[in-house]
């Protein structure tokens, strides 16, 4: 059931706040049922999520489900050769975590972006065989449907394998990307096949788009589990793929690949429980350092939008994404001080010098770098069922498409998330983001993210879940989103809906979409010495969403994109 969203109190405080916007963010509407919802970015992963659900499946089953359908039918993020992270927490007040982040091959080395000068080579760790970890979407989305799963892996496959083999109607969205990205896939004869029609020429909106290849992939892991991905005939056509390119992946890492269980990071804010995503994702330790700070203050009385609210926030931002670069990396090589970054204190310490009235400045202004000159693609769904049982999972290729290469005769992209390491230390990967030490290249080691996979509890019930791409306005636009609803009052529509900003430290930027911040905000923080403002014309985020209210449960798909938010 799909319901026009209410104009509430909340919505329309922040419609005013927005009253100097170019193009504000259209609002969402919310799906609205009793036994489970669904939020994705693709229409028919979310349906096939519903099946699931209608018949018994509980809320792992349909985003595993999800899960391996957007790798069919949302390309650009959903994926076999990718990696992601699940938080769930289920009805009996259980919780579990798993990492299936791709690693760096064995024969990776710490200085391999690097030119005889120690300089990074332009496009090494993005567009090249060399950019591509070891995948672990396929290991992880089998081992959580072993372990949480009701239904049978063919079951939950069954949809993926049905939506490649048979295809489906091209979406207009879809045909628009596959036209955009084209040169981006003309090197890889097998990308350029699978993108286009069978004489080159583009697929247009309503084309039947079939993808036999990996309609094959998928069922080799259906019948298989795990060893039809990362051993046999699937394994062999990918290793071949590396020799094409000289990539470095061969069968003893796909042997050696397996997913992980984490303790989730825990928080509290005001009175909510924030259950999300550990190292190797900063995601989580952010989002409740953040939280931390912010709760030192009074966010809900400065107001939504209001010049004080964006500059609390901002500051914030600054000084958490500055300890990101220090601090965070894979703790299976780094020592994350964890305990220090996730204290009340220390938040409150941290903030301690925050001038209300003046703008901090970041250190090293101009070492920062670019935002991506593409879309910051990952995926995120959200998954409610009737028991209680709740999912937050969020997957990627890294870019949109990945490193653009698709695995010949297997039929699925290969990520490029090797360019998520710290290539040397303070050079911004494609997010702008530095790192050092924590994040240096090692073989096995997972590389460093921004995925912010949430599910927050009130009164020790999943209350919302939540979740964003975005590479590093991740993070902020799970902040966003879960302030809006426990600060501001908003109900989930508006939360998501609500124009966002973004600031991380390097470089000293604000990034805003249109309406996310009014005339007199932008001439506040001006005002206050925060002089880079810059309007994007790209959305921040895609905070697919899912909220438990009584004995309803809602979806909300965020209108940024054209995913779907189903509900029964
Ligand atoms: N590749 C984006 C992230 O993991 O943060």
């Amino acid at each position: 059931m799909r319901l026009p969203t209410q104009l509430t109190a909340a919505t329309a405080m922040f419609l005013c706040a927005a009253g100097a916007a170019t193009e504000p963010t259209p609002m969402a509407a919310a799906a609205v049922g009793e036994r489970g919802a669904v939020a994705s970015r693709s229409p028919l992963a979310s349906e096939v999520g519903l099946e699931m659900l209608k018949r018994g499946g509980n809320a792992v089953d349909a985003a595993v489900a999800v899960g391996f359908a957007l790798a069919v039918t949302h390309p650009s993020a959903g994926n076999l050769g990718g990696g992601g992270f699940m938080v769930m927490r289920f009805a009996d007040g259980g919780v579990a975590v798993n990492d299936h982040r791709e690693v760096a091959p064995k024969r990776a080395t710490r200085d391999m972006y690097l030119d005889g000068n120690g300089n990074v080579v332009e496009g090494l760790s993005t567009a090249s065989h060399l950019a591509v970890g070891v995948p672990g979407t396929v290991d992880g989305l089998l081992a959580v449907l072993e372990r949480h799963g009701t239904l049978s892996r063919a079951d939950v496959i069954a949809p993926a394998i049905r939506l490649a083999g048979e295809g489906f109607a091209l979406p207009a969205d879809l045909a628009g990307q596959f036209r955009r990205y084209r040169e981006r896939f003309a090197p890889y004869p097998a990308s350029v096949a699978k993108f286009a029609r069978s004489d080159g020429a583009a697929l247009a909106a309503g084309d039947l788009f079939h993808q036999p290849d990996l309609a094959a992939t998928l069922g080799r892991i259906s019948e298989q589990g795990r060893d039809g991905f990362y051993a046999g005939r699937t394994a062999d056509l990918l290793v071949a793929e590396m020799a094409r390119g000289a990539g470095i992946i061969n069968h003893d890492d796909l042997r050696a690949y397996r997913s992980k269980w984490r303790e989730p990071v825990r928080g509290t804010y005001r009175g909510y429980d924030i259950l999300s995503m550990p190292p190797p994702s900063s995601g989580g330790v952010l989002l409740v350092q953040m939280l931390n700070m912010l709760e030192t203050r009074d966010l809900a009385g400065l107001g939504a939008g209001s010049p004080a609210a964006a500059h609390l926030l901002i500051e914030a931002e600054r000084r958490a994404y500055a300890d990101r670069a220090e601090h965070l990396g894979d703790p299976d090589f780094h020592d994350v001080p964890m305990a220090m970054l996730t204290d009340k204190k220390y938040a409150a310490a941290r903030l301690a010098d925050f001038d209300p009235e003046r703008a901090s400045r970041s250190a090293d202004v101009g070492a920062g770098g670019r935002l991506p000159d593409e879309s910051t693609d990952t995926t995120h769904v959200s998954v409610l069922d009737g028991a209680g049982n709740a999912v937050a999972y969020t997957t990627t290729l890294n870019l949109a498409y990945g490193s653009k290469i698709v695995v010949s005769g297997a039929g699925f992209l290969l990520n490029n998330e090797m360019d998520d390491f710290s290539a040397k230390p303070n050079a911004p990967n494609s997010f702008g983001l530095i790192g050092r030490e924590a994040n240096a290249i090692a073989p096995g080691k997972r590389m460093l993210s921004s995925m912010t996979p949430t599910v927050v509890l009130k009164d020790g019930e999943p209350f919302l879940v939540t979740g964003s791409p975005g590479g590093s306005t991740i993070i902020t636009t799970v902040l966003q989103v879960v302030t809006n609803v426990i600060d501001h009052g908003m109900d989930l529509p508006a939360a998501v809906s609500r124009p966002r900003f973004h600031h991380q430290w390097l470089p000293n930027r604000v990034t805003y979409e249109p309406g996310a911040l009014a005339a007199p905000t932008l001439e506040a923080l001006r005002d206050s010495g925060h002089v880079n403002l810059n309007e994007v014309r790209f959305g921040i985020g895609d905070a697919n969403s899912a909220m438990r209210r009584g004995d309803h449960v809602i979806g909300v798909s965020d209108p940024r994109n054209a995913g779907a938010a189903l509900a029964f």
